[in-house]
């Protein structure tokens, strides 16, 4: 009988080593994404990623130092764990995406994933654009991969000792379990809205508030964080409840709010190169999202 309840014990510890095994592979292997994806060298998916580069803001982090207008990458992203650097996202070769395909972009801007396997740190926004479409993600590569190649070297994140990429494997997984669960809106422009928001436009990377891991508190969406220095305010229902969609709109193309201020600070990026460029019709989406709690009253 004891023989027996021994072997017992030892095939469940076989059993349990074997599952964490298996979930640490599954942490650490690049997830599948979609083998057969190609990126198109048409006019029309260069110019589709183009504008959902606009709307993705890539260049407020992505730009030269001083070449604003470029791809080239450089700009030192100061953060509580550390100083991080957007990369030069032009085809070079060298210093550049220049041998990227489409799986690289799937893998980069929805998963987090570098081409070889490792892990980027989630300076880079690719949590919130994890929700974009594959679609958009291929037109978006086609674009870049469209542009002059640059060669600029950017340096390598300085981040503590004990903040590497492998660990990201498990402030992923953290996330993942924090996210919260998918909303669908039936009114076609407020759910476009969400999209521009949410994934694009990455608003909760700023507005959002984060615990101690730096994880998004998906409970308290949009309620105002703190950024270093600066104060981010909160783009919720309650702080949004006197703002029309007039205003709302108003706001995100020249950044005049109701009460007559200017926005300040990184905000001022985000409109000049994000919001003030996008279609009519995305602006009127993201001002449906925001303001649409004051609609129904
Ligand atoms: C808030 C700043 C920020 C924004 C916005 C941003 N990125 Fe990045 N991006 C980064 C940082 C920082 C990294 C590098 C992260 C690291 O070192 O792990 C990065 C990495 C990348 C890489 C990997 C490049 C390489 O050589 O490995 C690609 C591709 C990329 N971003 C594309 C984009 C696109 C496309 C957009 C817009 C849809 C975008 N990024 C928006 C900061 C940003
Ligand atoms: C890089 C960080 C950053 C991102 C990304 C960002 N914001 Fe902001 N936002 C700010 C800061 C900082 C302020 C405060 C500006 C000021 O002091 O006037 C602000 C202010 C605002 C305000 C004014 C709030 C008020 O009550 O005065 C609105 C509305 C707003 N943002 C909307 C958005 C939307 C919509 C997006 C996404 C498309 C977005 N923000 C993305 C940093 C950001």
């Amino acid at each position: 009988m004891a023989q027996l309840a021994q072997s017992k014990v030892k095939l469940i510890l076989i059993g349990s080593f074997s599952v964490l095994i298996l979930m640490v592979l599954l942490l650490f292997l690049p997830p599948s994404v979609s083998g057969s994806a190609a990126l198109s060298e048409s006019e029309e998916a260069i110019e589709r990623g183009k504008y959902l580069v606009i709307a993705g803001g890539c260049i407020s982090c992505h730009r030269g130092e001083d070449e604003e207008e470029s791809f080239i990458g450089g700009l030192a992203l100061v953060s509580d764990f550390g100083t991080f650097y957007a990369p030069n996202i032009t085809p070079d070769m060298e210093t550049g995406i220049g041998s990227w395909q489409a799986k690289d972009f799937l893998l980069a801007l929805q998963h987090g994933r570098k081409p070889g396997g490792s892990f980027y740190y989630p300076a880079f926004p690719y949590r919130a654009y994890a929700g974009l479409r594959d679609q958009d993600v291929l037109d978006i590569g086609s674009y870049l991969m469209s542009l002059e190649p640059q060669n600029n070297a950017v340096p390598e994140a300085q981040t503590p000792i004990w903040l590497n990429r492998w660990a990201m494997a498990g402030w992923n997984l953290l996330a993942d379990m924090a996210e919260a669960d998918a909303e669908t809106f039936e009114d076609e422009l407020v759910a476009r809205g969400a999209y521009v928001a949410r994934n694009l436009g990455h608003c909760s990377e700023c507005h959002t508030p984060r615990n101690t891991l730096g994880i998004l508190d998906a409970s308290r969406e949009f309620a105002g964080a703190t950024l270093g220095e600066e104060v981010i305010e909160a783009i919720n229902a309650e702080a949004l409840s006197e703002w029309t969609t007039n205003n709302f709109d108003i706001f995100l193309f020249i950044g005049l709010k109701p009460d007559g201020d200017f926005a300040g600070g990184d905000m001022n990026d985000v409109i000049e190169h994000n919001t003030s460029k996008i279609s009519d019709e995305d602006r009127d989406a993201l001002a449906a999202f925001f303001t649409r709690h004051n609609q129904s009253e």
